[in-house]
């Protein structure tokens, strides 16, 4: 996969026209809190951080990395207002080595954007003993349109590279009018 949705320019554009507010966290992270261990997160793809944003108030050390300027920016702004102290770095993912320096979480946050084989790879040097993996975001079940492709939806076998040394803490899905939702949440062993 090359890109969620969209190349940087898209997403600078789109993160460009929102307003001066974060979007509220996104709800299944809300409800799930209780699986995640407590301690530093990593945000991976975080945007302009409004699921950092609800970490960093309930107490996470939060790490944000995207590869939108304007993203970051904004979430930067965000922190600050709050006094936050947050760490951003400008990554692209798409490269498989992406992470190779980001060093060790608590937890791995992916909301809205769907890993590469490799970087899912990849994630099991990036958590600590009992670390959480959460990804949440357009399932198996959706259907493709011009905006959410077909190979931005989360596939259960995405999961596959984990198989070895993580456990499923809990799965669920939903569909409503935006469409087909899907959350792994993920413990490495
Ligand atoms: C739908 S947004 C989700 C943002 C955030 N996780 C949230 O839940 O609000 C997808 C994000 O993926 C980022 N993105 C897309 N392709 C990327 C890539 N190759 N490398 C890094 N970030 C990427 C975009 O800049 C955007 O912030």
């Amino acid at each position: 996969m090359m890109v969620y949705m969209g190349d940087e320019s898209f997403w600078n554009d789109k993160f460009g026209c929102r307003s001066d507010r974060p979007l509220n966290p996104e709800e299944a992270i809300v409800e799930n809190l209780k699986y995640f261990k407590n301690g530093t997160v990593l945000d991976i793809a975080c945007g302009d951080g409004r699921n950092s944003l609800f970490l960093l108030e309930k107490g996470f050390k939060v790490k944000g990395v995207d590869f939108s300027t304007k993203a970051l920016l904004r979430l930067e702004k965000f922190a600050a207002r709050n006094n936050y102290e947050i760490e951003t770095e400008l990554i692209d993912l798409s490269e498989d080595d992406a992470l190779k320096n980001i060093g060790v979480f608590d937890d791995v946050l992916v909301n809205h954007f769907r890993v590469s084989k490799s970087i899912m790879h990849d994630l099991k040097n990036h958590l600590s003993h009992g670390g959480v993996l959460f990804v949440s975001g357009f399932g198996h079940k959706h259907k493709p349109d011009l905006k959410i492709r077909k190979e931005d939806l989360i596939q259960p076998d995405d999961f596959e590279p984990l198989k070895n040394d993580f456990e499923l803490l809990h799965y669920e899905e939903f569909k409503d009018e935006r469409g087909f939702f899907v959350t792994y949440i993920y413990r490495k062993n």
